[in-house]
């Protein structure tokens, strides 16, 4: 058999120079992009080996990680991006790829409860189906761009937990999926607004070998209290947010990295009864609101930026 013509050069091993020796490897690439990439995972992996001194033994443990890692995804559960999220990958991607203005509203992870599909709602809706107990809330908001035009016609995606840190989709026979979950459209001025209650703080699941590592790193596994949100609309870029509740426990901790300052509002309580009946929530109610600034995106090839989501 012969391996004339493979890309890889007749290069034997060493370990002084074990990095660039395999990203020669991929010189025949035609995808630069995937070269680049390539390059430089090897580049960093071996940088990573040779710091720690990673020992056989080690190495083997890192392989039975992923793997049970892997063996821990289904269709309804995505153990891999749970570790991306508990090692601030998630995060540091979002970061980067909302960055382009200092008034835009900053992104977050989507989390893995973005799962089923949320009904539409009219603006002025209740999100709670199932009468969940919990502190009535009021969110108003408007869509913006970075110039300050109102964005009509806009999608916004919003999803929460129950007031016991329980999603829908975890509690579906109590709950119903689709509670505590909303489609709306913003209305002529960018505005938004709906019902609901406010939610808890919760755990992310540690059933799996992401869970293993909190509690081998004596980390914990808890999430601030927070309202997801997607914004979507036509020329503008996709955000994906949370509204984090100001003064939540683990506010300043975590698990997956996702509270930025900017995105923590107070939630104070309103003692207005006319107000109140006027938005079909008993007295006092919760409120909170959120200004969400989009980034417009250039029409494709007029100028440098390309589109992104
Ligand atoms: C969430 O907020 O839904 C979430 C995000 C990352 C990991 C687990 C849960
Ligand atoms: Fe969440």
């Amino acid at each position: 058999m012969s391996f004339e013509n493979t890309a890889v050069p007749n290069q034997l091993f060493d370990a002084e120079h074990s990095a660039a020796i395999v990203a020669s490897s991929f010189d025949a690439t035609p995808d630069p992009r995937l070269r680049e990439l390539l390059t430089a995972l090897v580049a960093h992996l071996h940088a990573f080996v040779h710091e720690v001194r990673l020992t056989p033994d080690e190495w083997e443990r890192a392989i039975e990680f992923l793997t049970a890692t892997g063996h821990m995804c289904t269709d309804s559960r995505q153990e891999f991006i749970l570790l991306s999220d508990t090692l601030g990958v998630s995060m540091l991607v979002e970061s980067l790829a909302g960055e382009g203005g200092a008034d835009l509203t900053e992104a977050t992870v989507e989390g893995p409860f973005h799962v089923v599909a949320s009904p539409e709602r009219e603006n002025g809706a209740s999100l709670n189906d199932a009468d969940e107990p919990g502190d009535p809330l009021l969110v108003t908001g408007r869509v913006t761009d970075e110039a300050g035009a109102p964005v009509a016609g806009a999608t916004v995606d919003v999803w929460h937990a129950n007031a016991d840190g329980f999603y829908d989709v975890q509690k579906p026979e109590a709950m119903g999926v689709g509670d505590l979950r909303a489609a709306l459209t913003t209305d002529d001025g960018g505005r938004f607004w709906f019902r609901s209650i406010v939610p808890s703080y919760y755990p992310i699941p540690t059933d799996g070998p992401v869970g293993g590592m909190l509690r081998a790193t004596g980390r914990h596994e808890f999430r601030p209290a927070h309202v997801h949100f997607q914004v979507t609309a036509p020329g503008l870029r996709r955000l994906t947010t949370h509204l984090f509740v100001g003064g939540s426990p683990y506010i300043d901790s975590d698990a997956v990295f996702g509270v930025k300052e900017s995105l923590v509002f107070d939630f104070p309580w309103v003692d207005d009864a006319a107000r109140a009946a006027e938005v079909g929530l008993p007295n006092p109610f919760r409120h909170v609101d959120f200004p969400v600034v989009l980034h417009r995106e250039e029409p494709a090839g007029t100028g440098a930026g390309g589109t992104v989501g």
